[in-house]
This record gives C-alpha cells, sequence and structure tokens, in this order.
C-alpha cells in the first residue's frame, strides 16, 4: 500500500465509545479468548471453520440488538421492524460485495452495538450510522423511526465504501493480497487484517492487537464475535 492511500484511509471509522452493557447476563457458552499474533489459525485464532453458524451468530446479538440504543442513551431501543431490516441489509448486500455476512455483523457490533440511532462520530473524519462509515450518506442518529433505506445505506456505506475511503470489500481484498490468504471458505486471517484495517487505517500484519492509535483488541473482538461471543467480560489484554 502506498504511503499516499495510507493517509488517505487513515482515521477511518472510528468506534463510538460504548457504555457496558450490563441488564442481561452472558448466556452458556458465551465466552472470550484472547487472541494474539497474526490472525492464523497457526497463531491460536479461530479458522473460519470455526465461525458459528450464520443463524446462531445473528440470534445471539438479537437481546443486544433489542436494548442497545437505550444502554448507551442513544434514544428509543431498535423495533423489530428495524432489527428485520438490519438482518435483511446485512444478508443482501454482504454476497453481492464478496463477504460473509457473519463478518459484516462482528464489525457491525464493533462500531455501533447495532443501534440504528447511534451517533456519528468524528476524529477528522465523520463516521456515521450503524458502520461508523467513512464519511457515508447513511444516519439514524437523533430519528425514530430509522427507514429501511437508511438502515440498507448504513450497511452499505460500511461494506461497498464511500467516495471518500474504503469498505470492507476494499479492505478484504487489500488484506488478501498481503497475507496471500484466499482460502476455501471464509480465509479468516485477512477476515482479522480487514478488521484492523476498518479500525485503524493500516496494519501490522504481524500483531493484529497493535491498534496504531485505535482500538487494541479490535481485531481479537472480532474474531470472538464470530465464534458467538456477546456478553462475556472481555479477556483482552492488548
Ligand atoms: C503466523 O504466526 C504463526 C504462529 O506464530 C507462525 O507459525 C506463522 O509462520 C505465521 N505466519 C506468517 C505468514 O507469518
Ligand atoms: C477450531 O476448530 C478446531 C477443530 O475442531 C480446533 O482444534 C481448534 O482448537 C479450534 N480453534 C479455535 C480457536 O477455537
Ligand atoms: C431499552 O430496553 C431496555 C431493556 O428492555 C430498557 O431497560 C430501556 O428502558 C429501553 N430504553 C429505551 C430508551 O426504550
Amino acid at each position: 500500500m502506498s504511503g499516499k492511500l495510507a493517509i488517505v484511509i487513515t482515521a477511518l471509522a472510528a468506534t463510538v465509545s460504548a457504555l457496558p452493557t450490563k441488564e442481561l447476563n452472558a448466556r452458556n457458552g458465551d465466552q472470550y479468548n484472547f487472541y494474539t499474533g497474526n490472525g492464523s489459525d497457526g497463531a491460536g485464532w479461530p479458522d473460519g471453520a470455526n465461525w458459528t453458524l450464520w443463524g446462531d451468530v445473528w440470534n445471539a446479538n438479537v437481546p443486544l440488538l433489542q436494548q442497545s440504543c437505550g444502554w448507551n442513551g442513544w434514544g428509543a431501543n431498535n423495533s423489530g421492524d428495524e432489527i428485520n431490516a438490519i438482518n435483511d441489509a446485512i444478508q443482501q448486500i454482504s454476497g453481492p460485495a464478496g463477504l460473509d455476512p457473519r463478518f459484516v455483523l462482528a464489525v457491525m457490533m464493533q462500531e455501533s452495538k447495532g443501534c440504528v440511532r447511534v451517533p456519528t462520530t468524528n476524529n477528522g473524519v465523520t463516521n456515521p450510522g450503524l458502520m461508523q462509515s467513512h464519511n457515508g450518506a447513511g444516519s439514524c442518529a437523533g430519528q425514530n423511526p430509522c427507514p429501511r433505506s437508511q438502515i440498507f445505506q448504513m450497511i452499505q456505506d460500511g461494506v461497498t465504501g464511500t467516495s471518500s475511503g474504503a469498505g470492507l470489500q476494499q479492505l478484504l481484498a487489500q488484506a488478501r493480497n498481503v497475507v496471500q490468504d484466499f482460502g476455501g471458505g471464509p480465509s479468516s486471517r485477512a477476515y482479522y487484517a480487514a478488521a484492523r484495517l476498518y479500525n485503524s487505517g493500516s496494519a501490522d500484519y504481524n500483531n493484529l492487537d497493535n491498534g496504531l492509535g485505535s482500538t487494541a483488541c479490535y481485531a481479537s473482538d472480532v474474531a470472538n464475535r464470530l465464534t458467538g461471543w456477546t456478553l462475556a467480560a472481555s479477556q483482552c489484554r492488548a
């Protein structure tokens, strides 16, 4: 990646700081494993075959989607219609972009806790909506109900990118070129590196817990979300 490109995508998708989610207990089997190193199964990270099935990872997150706006003081909780639209948007937009929908869900939970009314953040670049996208068009900050079209726009902005910056689709391609991991199913190392790129704008491919100024635990968190983690205490020590 050229230096110029690095500058363009720096400060991509800053994560809003969310309060801890207290009012729901972790379900059985919900656990957090701290992963270190380069994101490969050899380094102990989950392989694509270890990822939880889409239906199960979705169902594990529904109780959070129902309450995360309230928990974080971001307005009315997501309605059933809004939650259904999130599911439809993730499934309909991921496939054509060549992304596993579980990865889009994991990044969305990481960025916004799945609250459609999440505020826009700005650390030099405007990051709105469910994916805290790179100056994207989609947002429902302060808006209730959130129209289905806006929910689709928020997911689209994060997945396929915007005129100001790359989305997960471009970042996965970028990571695959570096780690040469095209895989059969989800080639997981490239996905974890793409998560790091989305959070930090660049990556230390041998140490995905190097936040490079952003969230150190981001890639480890995403790996845990892909194996069903939701509410168990984080063990990340990065
Ligand atoms: C990734 O890390 C593992 C464990 O340290 C190591 O065995 C492997 O060679 C590394 N892969 C690459 C491509 O650096
Ligand atoms: C992934 O699954 C394999 C086979 O069941 C298992 O040996 C390995 O420990 C799992 N890895 C993780 C990180 O859960
Ligand atoms: C959101 O849901 C939680 C859990 O049911 C509830 O405690 C809270 O009052 C709700 N918040 C809003 C703003 O509706």
